[in-house]
C-alpha cells in the first residue's frame, strides 16, 4: 500500500464524518492518518470522538481570557497547527465558519470540503429544505476543492439519490448523511492512491467530478 495520507481534520460539530474517518483508519481500512483535529466549538461531539480515538484536538474557540476567539485569531492560531503538523490534506469535516481567502491560500496543501448537495446547486445552508422546496428529483453531497468563493471550488466526486415523495428535510438529511459516509472514504482513497489528484486535478486518472449512485 502507498503512504498514507496524513490528515487534518477541522470540524464544528457532531462529527459523523469524522468518526467514519477514525473508524476506516483504526480498522486498516482507509490510507489514511489523521494527524490532528481542530475544531472551533468546545461543546462540539466531534471533540469528543477525537480524543477517545487519542488523537491530538486543538481546540480553538476561546481566548486565554476567556473572550470567543475571532475569526482572524482562529485562522492565525489554525496555520500554525496546520504547518507544525505538516498534513498532505486538509478535511473540513463539517466545520461551519466561512475560511478567508488569505488562510486558504497560505494553507501548504489542498483543502477538502464536504457539502450536502449536488454542486453547483444549491450552495451554501439549508440544501434539503431548499431542495424539497423546489421539487427537485435528485439530490446528494459532494467533495470540492476548497477555494476562496464559497462552495465553488473543483468537484472531486458526487453520490446522488432521488427524492421521495412527501419525506421531509430531517428524512432526506439522514439518507443524504450515509451517502456522505460512503463518499468521505471512498474519495480519501481515491486521492491516496493517486487516482484523484487534488494538487493539479487535471493530472488525475479519472475524469472528475465522479459520480456515483448509491441507491
Ligand atoms: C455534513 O452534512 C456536511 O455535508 C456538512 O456538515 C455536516 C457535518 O456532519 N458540511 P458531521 O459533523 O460530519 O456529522
Amino acid at each position: 500500500m502507498s503512504n498514507p495520507l496524513k490528515i487534518a481534520a477541522l470540524v464544528s460539530g457532531s462529527g459523523s464524518n469524522l468518526q467514519v474517518m477514525i473508524d476506516g483508519m483504526q480498522a486498516g481500512r482507509l490510507p489514511i492518518q489523521i494527524v490532528g483535529v481542530i475544531s472551533n466549538n468546545a461543546d462540539a461531539y466531534a471533540n469528543t470522538r477525537t480524543t477517545q480515538a487519542g488523537i491530538e484536538l486543538a481546540l480553538l474557540s476561546h481566548t486565554q481570557s476567556g473572550k470567543r476567539m475571532s475569526m482572524a485569531t482562529f485562522e492565525k492560531h489554525a496555520l500554525a497547527q496546520i504547518q507544525d503538523w505538516s498534513p498532505d490534506l486538509v478535511v473540513l469535516a463539517g466545520f461551519m465558519r466561512v475560511l478567508s481567502a488569505d488562510f486558504i491560500e497560505s494553507v501548504p496543501c489542498p483543502i477538502i470540503n464536504l457539502h450536502p448537495s449536488l454542486l453547483p446547486h444549491y450552495k451554501g445552508l439549508n440544501t434539503h429544505a431548499r431542495v424539497l422546496a423546489s421539487g427537485e428529483r435528485y439530490h446528494g453531497c459532494s467533495v470540492h476543492l476548497v477555494t476562496a468563493e464559497l462552495d465553488a471550488g473543483k468537484v472531486l466526486t458526487q453520490a446522488n439519490l432521488a427524492t421521495h415523495a412527501g419525506e421531509t428535510a430531517d428524512q432526506l438529511a439522514k439518507r443524504v448523511q450515509r451517502l456522505e459516509h460512503q463518499l468521505v472514504p471512498l474519495t480519501l482513497t481515491m486521492m491516496a492512491s493517486g487516482l484523484i489528484d487534488a494538487v493539479n486535478t487535471s493530472n488525475s486518472q479519472i475524469d472528475l467530478p465522479l459520480r456515483l449512485w448509491f441507491d
